[in-house]
């Protein structure tokens, strides 16, 4: 399941630029655009980060409903971040909620905010204080009990925590060593031994290049050759900046379009070598809009 954040801002423009940042990173985004919506919203839902304007329907808002929070026993342990402008940081908190060790308020960052601040944000707030696997520490006692005492157990186990993550985290793996009661060197032999696991997040985009016979006579390894020359990786890792993964599949059903790549859900047909850096940018230019638009 992925991490959550609520946004909450009377500004819809600066909601919609920043909740499609976060969902390029993976994120589930609520908005809300008062205060009031915002509490009921973080009631229900339980995100695990609130990012919230102080100046919402009223200057104060946003104290007030860090006040609400902190009050209230079923939200008051969700990090907030106050994201406002610098003449209104001086008076906050201390005027608007005296018993400031209690506040939820985890940093207050002055408008105007950038892409990277607020990412940083999100890996300070959720990834880095361990939340990013609270779920599936969480589950990995019902799924291993799903399927304890059946053949192949493992391996399905397996499938389950990578089709949530995408990945089979090392913390996950220990846990699910205890869980099944199974050594942990087992897990990893199977892990290493199927191509189909990961140990690494994958990029934000997977490249699937095909490798089916039709694909492969019809020019995929001079694409293959090109991606890899491209990205600077080879096939199964993923870019430094974690944008790309590149890997190899065999026939992805449609051998009339061949040779055909994939990036995620999207076919490519007919791939010439001296496509890649087009198709690479439709990716690249969509995110690099994405911030330009939060760093306006
Ligand atoms: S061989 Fe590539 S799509 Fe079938």
């Amino acid at each position: 399941m992925k991490n959550k954040i609520l946004l909450i801002d009377a500004d819809a423009d600066f909601l919609d630029v920043t909740k499609k940042l976060f969902e390029t990173q993976g994120y589930d985004v609520l908005t809300a655009l008062n205060g009031q919506v915002g509490f009921a919203r973080a009631k229900t839902e339980s995100p695990d980060l609130i990012i919230t304007e102080m100046i919402l329907g009223y200057e104060n808002e946003g104290a007030e409903l860090a006040k609400a929070i902190a009050a209230d026993a079923a939200v008051r342990n969700i990090p907030v971040v106050m994201v406002t402008s610098a003449d209104k940081i001086k008076s906050f908190p201390h005027d608007i909620v005296p018993n400031e060790k209690d506040l939820p308020v985890k940093m207050v960052i002055k408008k105007p905010v950038s892409a990277e601040q607020l990412l940083d944000v999100a890996v300070k707030f959720i990834e880095k204080t361990g939340k990013k696997h609270r779920t599936l520490v969480g589950g990995i006692d019902t799924i291993a009990n799903k399927w304890k005492g059946k053949k192949g157990n493992l391996i399905m186990v397996l499938h389950e925590i990578q089709n949530t993550y995408g990945y089979v985290p090392r913390d996950v793996a220990f846990e699910l060593s205890r869980a099944l009661d199974v050594p942990l060197t087992r897990i990893y032999e199977v892990i290493t031994f199927y191509n189909y696991f990961k140990l690494e997040p994958p990029g934000k985009h997977i490249i699937s290049v095909c490798m089916g016979t039709a694909c492969y006579l019809k020019g995929n390894p001079i694409v293959l050759d090109e991606l890899k020359h491209v990205l600077n990786i080879e096939e199964s890792q993923t870019t430094k900046d974690g944008m790309f993964h590149l890997q190899i599949v065999r026939c992805l059903g449609c051998c009339g379009l061949a040779p055909v790549l994939m990036v995620d859900q999207k076919i490519y047909g007919k791939v010439k070598k001296s496509d890649i850096t087009s198709i690479l940018s439709e990716y690249t230019n969509k995110e690099k809009g994405v911030k330009d638009a939060i760093n306006v």
